[in-house]
């Protein structure tokens, strides 16, 4: 008994700890490498292409958390379902599964997508990190300057190709055994412009590091 409610006690600890409220100040569309991503999960589908992670709104830096604990989530189906999984994939369900259970898309709503309900609703938030998406064909910049999948670059190399190309700092994340797992690109507030991410990281503080892009 005092255990259980210790370890209540401590959840909701962290879950205090993880929430800030704020007005955002960019808006950072999480992009994922699928094969990354799962190495060590047993993912339905690892599509051979970046997918969505999520669309979080950020103040300075930092993520901001379920602002909204009455949202609820919409279910979609037919063609907003259709397009929502190629791009926006839960890879641990099959299709029919995700379109059962919609657990990833709901969780990234309530997470996130209730930080900027000030500009976009729910429909237009993930219309917007659609529209966002289809803007940045990573793997054929990536491909363009040598960075193919199975292939091992410097975290030089995979932040100036990102620069290089969309002219704005990108927050980088790769796994414990230093492969690439995603690109954060950073939007203003109404995501009418591209921006520098905010503290941005970049898996290592070593610029020579090598990063696996699996
Ligand atoms: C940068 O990306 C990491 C991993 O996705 C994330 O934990 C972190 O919050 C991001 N930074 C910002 C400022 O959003
Ligand atoms: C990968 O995704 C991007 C962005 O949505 C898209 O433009 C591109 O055509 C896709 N590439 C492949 C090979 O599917």
């Amino acid at each position: 008994m005092f255990k259980t409610q210790h370890t209540l006690a401590f959840f909701i600890f962290l879950c205090a700890l993880s929430d800030v409220y704020g007005t955002f100040n960019q808006l950072q569309l999480v992009l994922r490498w699928p094969a990354s991503f799962c190495d060590d999960k047993k993912c339905e589908r690892t599509p051979n292409n970046f997918t969505i992670h999520g669309l979080w709104p950020d103040i300075k830096g930092t993520v901001l958390n379920n602002c909204n604990p009455d949202a609820s989530y919409t279910t979609v189906t037919g063609d907003k379902f259709d397009k929502r999984n190629k791009h926006w994939p839960d890879l641990i369900l099959t299709e029919a599964a995700s379109l059962k259970h919609q657990g990833f898309w709901a969780y990234q709503f309530k997470k996130h997508g209730t930080c900027c309900s000030d500009l976009f609703n729910q429909e237009k938030y993930f219309d917007l990190a659609l529209i966002l998406k289809d803007r940045f064909d990573l793997l054929t910049t990536f491909r363009n300057k040598g960075i193919i999948p199975k292939s091992t670059h410097t975290i030089n190399k995979i932040q100036k190709t990102i620069r290089t190309v969309f002219g704005v700092v990108p927050n980088l994340s790769c796994t414990p055994t230093m492969e690439l797992l995603e690109v954060g690109i950073c939007f203003n507030r109404d995501a009418s412009n591209l921006i520098d991410c905010d503290q941005p990281k970049t898996c290592g503080t070593l610029g020579n590091t090598k990063i696996f892009f699996r």
